[in-house]
């Protein structure tokens, strides 16, 4: 056994992220059903990770469909949903991870609690408004939700449904305006924010 092994009571946030040469943080994504953040989501894990930057998506399909597969669409069950979120995405974040969420968070007092939790435990958190108006998201309409939503099949719809209403972000630190640009231009957007504040560079090293 090698003797060069010092044995610690429990790693800080500060060595893991030195080990790992990246800051853990959080880059939050909200918007509409349907107004591109899975997609924005998506391309921002992949330019991270080609980019030799840990990062781990949190989407509906890892999320709704495990942790969260009690839970609805009632607006107690979303408070919930969106709670449990901000707390794995902290623990991802205070791990050194890139973490991104992309969920349509439609409470500003949601995503200000897990903003909260984020920086009392001195972790980033980067609050990204993916905006499309709503016709926009209803044209492309990739699961057919809102079609079901107007048909009242789906009842509780953000944005269409009255008591789901969506609250925009006042002053988000990114925003994206995703009805006019390309998928890239919206990444490049977030990236470029990330690097003026000197959070990360490129090449990684
Ligand atoms: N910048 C863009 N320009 C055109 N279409 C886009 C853009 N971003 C996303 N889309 C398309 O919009 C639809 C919804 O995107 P998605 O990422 O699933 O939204 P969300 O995760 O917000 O519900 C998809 O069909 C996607 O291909
Ligand atoms: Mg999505």
């Amino acid at each position: 056994m090698a003797t060069n092994i010092t044995w610690h009571q429990g790693l800080t946030h500060a060595e893991r992220t030195t080990y790992l040469r990246q800051p853990g943080l959080t880059i939050w994504l909200t918007g509409l059903s349907a107004s591109g953040k899975s997609t924005i989501a998506i391309a921002l894990e992949q330019h991270l990770l080609h980019n030799s930057y840990v990062s781990y998506r949190l989407d509906g399909d890892n999320i709704r469909f495990g942790l969260n597969k009690d839970l609805g669409f009632s607006p107690s069950d979303r408070v919930e949903n969106i709670r449990r979120i901000g707390e794995v995405s902290k623990l991802f974040a205070d791990s050194g991870t890139i973490a991104i969420t992309s969920f349509i968070s439609p409470y500003k007092a949601d995503r200000e609690l897990a903003r909260k939790l984020h920086e009392e435990a001195g972790l980033g958190f980067v609050e990204v408004h993916v905006d499309v108006p709503i016709q926009v998201a209803e044209e492309r309409d990739p699961k057919g939700l809102y079609k079901k939503a107007r048909e009242g099949i789906i009842k509780d719809f953000t944005g269409v449904s009255e008591g789901a209403p969506y609250e925009k972000p006042e002053s988000p630190e990114v925003y994206i305006d995703n009805s006019k640009g390309s998928v890239e231009d919206g990444v490049k957007k977030i990236v470029d924010y990330l690097v003026e504040k000197g959070v990360l560079k490129f090449p990684k090293v």
